[in-house]
C-alpha cells in the first residue's frame, strides 16, 4: 500500500508560534499513523502576489515565475492538505493570503476551462487568535474554506483556539495539542482511504 502524503501549510510569519506548534502536532500524528508529511512556510518563500492578469483563464497556468511552481507541485501531489494560521485583522496573514490568491489557476481550470477536477481530497484547518475581537475566526475560516472549495478539498478536521497571544501560549493548552495530533491521525486514515 502506498504511503499517503499529508501536506501542511504553516501560515504564520512567526516561526514555531501557536499555529505552527498545532500544525506540528497534527503532522506528528499523521506521521505516526503512517503518512509521509511535509510542511511549507509561505512567509519564508519567494511568492509574488497575483496580478489579476487572468492569463490562467486562457492557459490554465500562472505566468509568474517564482517558488509557487514548487507549491503547485506539492498541492498536486498531496493526498490531504491542512492549513494552520493565526487570525490577522479578521483574516489570514498577508504571506498566506498571497499563496492562496495564487491558487487562481485551479479556479480557472474548474470554472472557466472546464478541465476535469482532480479527485476530491480530505483536508482541514487549524486557526488561532487572541481575544477581545468581535470578528472572531469568521473571516479567516471563510478564506480557507473558499480556496479549499476550489481545490476540491473536503474539510474533515478543524480546530479553533482563542486566547493565545505570545508564541508559546499554546503550551498551556495540552488539550488543543492533543486534539491536533488526533486530527493528524484521522487525516492520515482518510488520505489513505481516498
Ligand atoms: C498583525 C496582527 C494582527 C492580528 N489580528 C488579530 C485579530 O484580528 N484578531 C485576533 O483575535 N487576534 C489577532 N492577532 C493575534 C494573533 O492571532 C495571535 O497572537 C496568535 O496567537 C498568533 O499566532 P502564531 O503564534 O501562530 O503567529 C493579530 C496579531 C498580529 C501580529
Amino acid at each position: 500500500m502506498t504511503q499517503p502524503y499529508v501536506l501542511g501549510i504553516a501560515g504564520s510569519p512567526r516561526r514555531a508560534g501557536n499555529s505552527e506548534q498545532l500544525l506540528d502536532a497534527l503532522l506528528g500524528g499523521a506521521h505516526d499513523a503512517g503518512a509521509q508529511t511535509r510542511k511549507l512556510v509561505p512567509a519564508e518563500m519567494s511568492i509574488l502576489p497575483c496580478s489579476g492578469c487572468n492569463s490562467c483563464t486562457l492557459t490554465a497556468e500562472c505566468v509568474l515565475a517564482d517558488e509557487m511552481s514548487s507549491v503547485y507541485a506539492e498541492f498536486d501531489a498531496a493526498d490531504a492538505i491542512v492549513i494552520a494560521s493565526p487570525v490577522y485583522f479578521a483574516g489570514v496573514p498577508g504571506t498566506l493570503k498571497v499563496l492562496i490568491d495564487r491558487m487562481q489557476p485551479y479556479w480557472a481550470r474548474t470554472y472557466v476551462l472546464g478541465t476535469p477536477r482532480p479527485a476530491r481530497r480530505p483536508g482541514g484547518f487549524l486557526l488561532v487568535r487572541s481575544s477581545g475581537d468581535p470578528y472572531g475566526f469568521t473571516g479567516a475560516e471563510h478564506t480557507i474554506r473558499s480556496v479549499f472549495a476550489v481545490l476540491g478539498i473536503d474539510v474533515i478536521v478543524e480546530e479553533k483556539v482563542a486566547g493565545l497571544d505570545e508564541g508559546d501560549d499554546i503550551g498551556r493548552r495540552p488539550d488543543a495539542l492533543a486534539s491536533a495530533r488526533a486530527h493528524g491521525v484521522q487525516l492520515a486514515g482518510a488520505a489513505r482511504g481516498r
